[in-house]
């Protein structure tokens, strides 16, 4: 757990761990979220000018039904954030076959096939949710097609304007969240507050999903506004 002063000193604290891990492992696999949080971390981690060109970027979530030409497309937002700016050559999408069951499918033999995730970048949802595993998730939850929770499809409004929320959505599994080798949570903001604080402090529990993180590789890079004094259980 470490608390960094603002969300610039957060985002230049992140990229520099991503950056060391990329330069450790040139044919990193990573686990990309989207959302607000992690937006200048990728910003500056272009900035840095590293050779991205054997990582492979995985999706996180995606919602379902959206075409990769719609603006609400997870899959758009991850390519203009990260793929492109970073130069990455693969990618291992999430909901790009007609079926959603054979896009869960697919999306785990890819990731097995690359015998799993390496570093998983999160943000922490406003309900706990990790990608889309929404509350009450269990730690073995598969990648699956989910509805999307009040609290979650408010928070996501922020992000499309007069554009409806989808409700429902594709998310990796938390199984493949848990098993990364390496996790960093990215959390800024006082609205973040308490439910970081519930991640931290209570046994891990289906209510918040992102408290399964406590028996995971996780390191916490929480700005100060989002740091409520919370005593972490057993994060490093
Ligand atoms: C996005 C995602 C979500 C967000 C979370 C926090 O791909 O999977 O879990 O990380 O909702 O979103 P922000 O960063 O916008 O507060």
């Amino acid at each position: 757990m470490e608390v960094l002063g603002d969300a610039e000193v957060l985002a230049e604290r992140a990229a520099d761990l991503i950056g060391d891990a990329l330069r450790e492992k040139p044919n990193l696999s990573v686990l990309v979220a989207t959302g607000h949080t992690p937006m200048a971390t990728y910003a500056e981690l272009a900035l840095r000018g590293l050779d991205a060109s054997r990582l492979t970027a995985v999706q996180l979530d995606e919602y379902l039904g959206v075409g990769e030409d719609d603006p609400r497309s997870l899959w758009g937002w991850m390519r203009r954030s990260f793929v492109e700016p970073l130069g990455v050559k693969q990618v291992v999408r999430l909901g790009d076959a007609p079926d959603p069951d054979e896009a869960c499918r697919r999306y785990e033999s890819e990731v097995a096939a690359l015998s799993g995730i390496d570093l998983a970048v999160l943000g922490l949802g406003p309900n706990g949710h990790l990608g889309f595993n929404e509350p009450l998730c269990g730690p073995g939850a598969r990648t699956r097609v989910v509805t999307l929770t009040p609290a979650s499809l408010a928070s996501n409004a922020a992000y499309w304007g007069d554009l409806p929320v989808p409700s429902r959505a594709l998310t990796a599994g938390m199984d493949v969240i848990l098993s990364a080798r390496r996790i960093i949570l990215l959390v800024s903001g006082s609205h973040k507050r308490d439910i970081l604080a519930r991640a931290l402090r209570e046994p891990p529990t289906p209510e918040v999903p992102a408290s399964w993180l406590q028996g995971a590789n996780t390191t916490v890079l929480a700005d100060r506004a989002a740091w409520g004094g919370a005593q972490g259980r057993a994060f490093p």
